[in-house]
């Protein structure tokens, strides 16, 4: 029989989920990261409010759709389309530092459930590489705190 296309994506997405198992990361983790993440930033003085008045009662579809985006960078679920520049560059008020503090809070949320060292380490670093490219993309490369048109 022809290998296709299909079959192909189908056995590049079986060797990275049989990779993230080794790790203990599969759906049910990369929920519960998206639930406690967010948790934790809707608790946040400062990020908090930035999140709430951008999303105000589509919270249940937001977190919808972090689980998506999530296990498709972690697990190629192949689940997420969408456009994470836009939606940032909408947000007028975040300032580049607070993607540090983000960061932070990713990370402390990984302290506190991820299944392995391992799995941290690897949600931290996708993390630091997303973060860097969003802002980039709305502060340019010297992330003068200007946003850029
Ligand atoms: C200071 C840092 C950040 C803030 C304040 C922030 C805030 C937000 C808010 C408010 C939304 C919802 C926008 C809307 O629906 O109107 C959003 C969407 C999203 N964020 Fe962030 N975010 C930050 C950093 C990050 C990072 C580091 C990542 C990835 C590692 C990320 C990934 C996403 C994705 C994938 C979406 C969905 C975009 C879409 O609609 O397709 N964000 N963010």
């Amino acid at each position: 029989m022809n290998t296709t296309h299909l079959d192909i994506v189908g056995e590049r997405r079986a060797e990275v989920q049989a990779k993230a198992a080794a790790m203990g990361v599969d759906e049910a983790y990369v929920s519960e990261l998206v639930n406690a993440f967010y948790s934790r930033i809707r608790e946040d003085r400062l990020l908090g409010p930035i999140f709430d008045d951008a999303i105000r009662d589509r919270w249940g579809y937001h977190l919808e759709k972090m689980k998506d985006f999530w296990a498709t960078v972690a697990l190629n679920a192949g689940r997420y389309s969408g456009e994470p520049i836009q939606a940032h560059k909408k947000l007028v008020e975040v300032q580049p530092w607070h993607f540090d503090v983000w960061l932070e809070m990713f990370e402390e949320t990984l302290k506190d459930t991820a299944p392995t060292p391992e799995a941290a380490a690897c949600f931290m670093e996708y993390a630091v590489q997303i973060a860097k490219g969003l802002r980039i993309a709305m502060y340019g490369a010297g992330g003068s705190g200007h946003p850029v048109a």
